[in-house]
C-alpha cells in the first residue's frame, strides 16, 4: 500500500477522535505485513492518565486480532478544529516503546499533514538505543 493511501486512513481515523480535553486530535493508520490495515484515534478520559493515544490504539486492536506482523504506520494529528492538520506529530515517547515490542528499528513512521506533506522516519532514529527486554 503506498504512504498516501495509509495517511488518507489515518486522516479518517482522525475523525473519530474522541478528545474533549484537549481539543487535539490524533489519526493512525497501521500496515500489517500481510496487507491488514487497523486504524485508531486517540480516546481521552476525564482521568487524563487513562487516555489512549492513536497509535496504541491501532497497535492495541491489531494485535488484539492476532496481528504482530507490521510493516509501517501513518500518524497525523493537530488541533481538533483543523480538518488539516498544521503540524507533524510525531509519536510520543510511550507510543514509540509499544512500537519497538513489535517492530524492529528499520520499521517506518510515516509523520504526516497530508497525504502529499509527510516526512518518513524509521522507529530506530525515533528510538535509538531502545530497550528490548529480548535481546538480555
Ligand atoms: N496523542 C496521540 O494520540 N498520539 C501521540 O503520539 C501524541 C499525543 C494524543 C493524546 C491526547 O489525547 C492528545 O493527543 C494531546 O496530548
Amino acid at each position: 500500500m503506498k504512504n498516501a493511501e495509509l495517511i488518507e486512513l489515518a486522516l479518517e481515523a482522525r475523525q473519530k477522535s474522541y478528545s474533549p480535553y484537549s481539543g487535539f486530535a490524533v489519526g493512525a493508520a497501521l500496515l500489517c505485513k500481510n496487507g491488514r490495515v487497523f486504524t485508531g484515534c486517540n480516546i481521552e478520559n476525564s482521568g487524563y492518565s487513562a487516555t489512549n493515544c492513536a497509535e496504541r490504539t491501532a497497535i492495541f486492536k491489531a494485535v488484539s486480532e492476532g496481528e504482530t506482523e507490521f510493516e509501517k504506520i501513518a500518524v497525523v494529528g493537530g488541533n481538533a478544529v483543523e480538518s488539516v492538520p498544521e503540524k507533524y506529530c510525531p509519536p510520543c515517547g510511550i507510543c514509540r516503546q509499544v512500537l519497538r515490542e513489535f517492530c524492529s528499528c528499520d520499521f517506518e513512521v510515516i509523520i504526516a499533514r497530508t497525504s502529499e506533506d509527510y516526512k518518513t522516519m524509521t522507529l530506530g532514529e525515533l528510538l535509538p538505543e531502545s530497550f528490548d527486554k529480548r535481546e538480555f
